[in-house]
């Protein structure tokens, strides 16, 4: 089977694309990054790209031209769309096109700490002020509404006491770094949505969140 021609859009740093690139670098792997677009011309995740001479390209600043983005996925025969720290809302009729296969990550566990203006920072702020003493990721299917999807992968982490926004924000972007790959591997191989088992078992393994697994029952 050809491998999953993947398309990531970003709009700032990148890092959850280079954890993709660096999970699909190889030729057998079962998905391949084949184009990264950006809203922002000098966002960091293009220089990332570039650096692994994989195809970039930047929309419109607000992210609104969906006629350009479509003839762009069609251009690079992409079967699965990624927002990897993707700052706009995509075109309904971009969202319809690729409905079932389109995936979000967001840093916290949906469907709290989500919607319009829930990125970034604030929304470590908001799982603080809120008290939770478990955080961590999600990995949602992308519909018309922001963070609103179908969840398909879920990732906790724990809350310390010592915590910052800055703190929390790092232990789950390392739980982000884990969780997306381990979700469109087992797309790609399930040729469709994952067989959910495939992506638990493959993010279970990891000894570093196995220990934030164990921290999180202990911090309940
Ligand atoms: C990540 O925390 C992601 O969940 C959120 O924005 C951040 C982007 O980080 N949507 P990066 O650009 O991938 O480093």
């Amino acid at each position: 089977m050809p491998p999953l021609q993947v398309a990531v859009l970003a709009s700032g740093h990148g890092s959850n694309l280079q954890a993709l690139l660096d999970a699909f670098a190889e030729p057998s792997a079962p998905a391949r990054i084949a184009l990264v677009v950006s809203n922002k011309a000098d966002a960091g995740a293009l220089g990332r790209a570039r650096g692994a001479r994989v195809p970039t390209a930047t929309i419109a600043e607000d992210g609104q031209d969906a006629d350009g983005l479509l003839a762009l996925l069609a251009q690079h025969d992409i079967g699965l769309v990624v927002l990897a720290g993707y700052l706009k809302k995509v075109p309904d009729r971009v969202v319809a096109a690729y409905r079932g296969r389109m995936l979000n990550v967001h840093p916290a566990l949906l469907p709290c700490f989500g919607g319009a203006g829930m990125y970034g920072r604030r929304v470590h702020e908001a799982v603080l002020a809120s008290g939770a003493r478990i955080s961590g990721v999600t990995v949602h299917l992308v519909d018309e509404q922001y963070d609103h999807g179908r969840i398909l992968a879920q990732w906790p982490v724990p809350v310390r006491p010592s915590d910052t926004a800055e703190t929390l924000a790092a232990r789950v972007l390392e739980a982000e770094h884990r969780l997306l790959p381990a979700v469109v591997g087992a797309f790609a191989r399930c040729g469709g949505e994952p067989c959910l088992t495939l992506a638990a078992d493959a993010f279970g393994a990891a000894p570093s969140l196995q220990r934030d697994f164990a921290d999180a029952l202990t911090a309940l």
